[in-house]
């Protein structure tokens, strides 16, 4: 089956020296459910911001056969999103514009 997600030896710390992710490497084939578990600040959040491009670690990450890099970025953003956690977070604009 193809693959649709392919992360390779990813690694990203935080500014301040945190590392979250160590060594990360998985892929995801069309049609499969892929569920990832683990205890608070594992590096769930830090893994999937990494997927959109929001974080930049080392390593490797292709989606749909696309290298995720700046050229790349926005037709990637097109196939893929990703839900916050916090829902809050969502509402980045204190009004809403009605037509
Ligand atoms: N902005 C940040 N600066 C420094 N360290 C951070 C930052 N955000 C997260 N971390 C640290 O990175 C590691 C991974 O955090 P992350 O938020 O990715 O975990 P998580 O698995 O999503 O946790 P949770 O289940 O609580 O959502 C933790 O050690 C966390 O404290
Ligand atoms: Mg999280």
């Amino acid at each position: 089956m193809e693959r649709i997600i392919t992360v390779s030896n990813l690694n990203y710390s935080y500014p301040d020296g945190t590392t979250a992710l160590s060594d990360v490497s998985f892929d995801v084939h069309e049609g499969e459910t892929l569920v990832i578990i683990g205890a608070n600040g594992t590096g769930k959040s830090t893994l999937f911001m990494n997927l959109m491009g929001i974080l930049k670690g080392d390593g490797r990450i292709e989606i749909m056969g696309l290298t995720l890099n700046k050229t790349n970025m926005n037709g990637i953003r097109r196939m893929m999103g990703l839900v916050f956690q916090n829902h809050d977070d969502h509402l980045f604009c204190p009004t809403v514009y009605f037509f």
